[in-house]
């Protein structure tokens, strides 16, 4: 496999070097511009459109910090982000709860927070809010299979939409209220037809449905799923939002719509940097084996079914290689067919496009330590780099 980059995410300008000498290896390497600049083009495509990121895609204080003051709501799913939150004094207004099944106390959690929006996709989880339905409101998750996204998140969450008018009669019963819809087209959409079919859907029942107080139900929350361009093939984020925006032009002028964008806006911000510390020859290629692995930052690969784009610092006439992770098992392998230069031990592997669903997932497995995440660029209060994600 040859990898050819930089693309347009890589800055090739960092001193890597000098990076490693002052922080050692291996780091996941934040820029905040990156991230202020990817929640920017998201917010200039969906103008009408607020923007909660999806904390569980990098639940990381600087990141939070950076998004914050960015402008950016925040979508939380269990009580410790919350508390990351918390720690950043992120007002609760600013935030939604959107994992449909909750214990009581994660609700009660969420409130004594301050959050008083959350989802739900069934009537067990409905009946939870019996005893708070005088202080929060819900979104009905509604499910949109997607075969195009790489996780289908329907197959897990999510109402059939011909079942939501039992649904909602059933809240209007019990006193709950029913604010609106929302779903989620699953990560990494290919293309945005889903998105524009779900929204059509959805329109049509939230002209049809009241809540239990009689007044129109008056947000759609359209999820996330926004894409990454791992392939380097081209994916502008403004032409992929264009049928999304004619989609929500058509909606009836008193509906608010909101999304939970978590990878668009936080993979192109790390970039991964590993560094070799071991070397051997087996069936005819070359062994690297990394201080980062599956194991760690590049879990995306097992658990987002991520490629990330890879390659080598150093250039030079390349040679069948593989990349290994730091740990004693068989399955961390990151690259099993990748064309690198002869390398030596202490040489750097960068990976770009790293932000998202990484560090997120990263075990500490044979007690190797997750891969600490450096700043660069970032709010000022707040640049020491933090070994670890919380
Ligand atoms: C409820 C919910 N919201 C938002 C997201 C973020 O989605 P994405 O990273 O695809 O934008 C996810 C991802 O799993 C999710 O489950």
């Amino acid at each position: 496999m040859t990898v050819t980059w930089p693309s347009t995410y890589f800055r090739s300008t960092y001193d890597w070097e000098n990076l490693l000498k002052t922080h050692g290896a291996p780091l996941l390497l934040l820029d905040c511009d990156t991230l202020r600049g990817q929640y920017k083009k998201l917010a200039a495509a969906l103008p009408d459109v607020a923007l909660y990121f999806a904390v569980k895609s990098s639940p990381n204080a600087m990141v939070l910090e950076t998004l914050k003051q960015a402008g950016s709501n925040f979508d939380i799913a269990t009580p410790g982000e919350i508390k990351l939150l918390e720690a950043r004094s992120i007002p609760p207004q600013r935030t939604i709860h959107t994992h449909p099944i909750k214990r009581d106390i994660d609700i009660r959690a969420s409130m004594r927070y301050g959050c008083t929006t959350f989802v739900a996709d069934n009537l067990t989880e409905l009946e939870k809010f019996i005893p708070y339905r005088e202080r929060v409101g819900l979104l009905l998750r509604i499910a949109f299979s997607n075969a195009d996204a790489v996780a289908d998140l329907s197959k897990k969450f999510g109402l059939a939409i011909e079942d939501a008018p039992h649904f909602i009669a059933k809240a209007k019963a019990l006193g709950i209220r029913i604010k609106g819809l929302s779903f989620h087209v699953g990560s990494q959409s290919k293309n945005p037809d889903v998105h524009v079919a779900a929204i059509q859907s959805c329109a049509a029942l939230l002209q049809d449905s009241r809540d239990s107080r009689g007044a129109p139900m008056s947000v759609l929350d359209i999820g996330g799923g926004f894409p990454i361009d791992y392939e380097g093939r081209g994916i502008p984020i403004d032409a992929f939002c264009a049928p999304i925006r004619t989609a929500l032009a058509a909606l009836p002028k008193n509906i608010h719509v909101i999304a939970e964008p978590g990878r668009f806006i936080a993979a192109p911000a790390m970039t991964c940097v590993a560094s070799v510390i071991g070397i051997a020859e087996r069936n005819k290629k070359t062994w690297y084996y990394l201080d980062d692995g599956v194991y760690g930052s590049f879990s995306g690969q097992v658990f987002d079914h991520a490629r990330y784009p890879i390659f080598a610092l150093k250039t030079g006439p390349t040679f069948p290689s593989v990349l290994a992770g730091p740990t004693c098992d068989s399955i961390d392998i990151i690259a099993p067919d990748i064309d690198l230069p002869k390398l030596g031990v202490g040489d750097l592997i960068i990976a770009p496009l790293m932000g998202a669903y990484t560090s997120a997932t990263a075990t500490e497995f044979n007690f190797v330590p997750k891969t600490q995440i450096v700043p660069v660029n970032g709010p000022e209060q707040i640049t020491q780099p933090m070994r670890r994600i919380v």
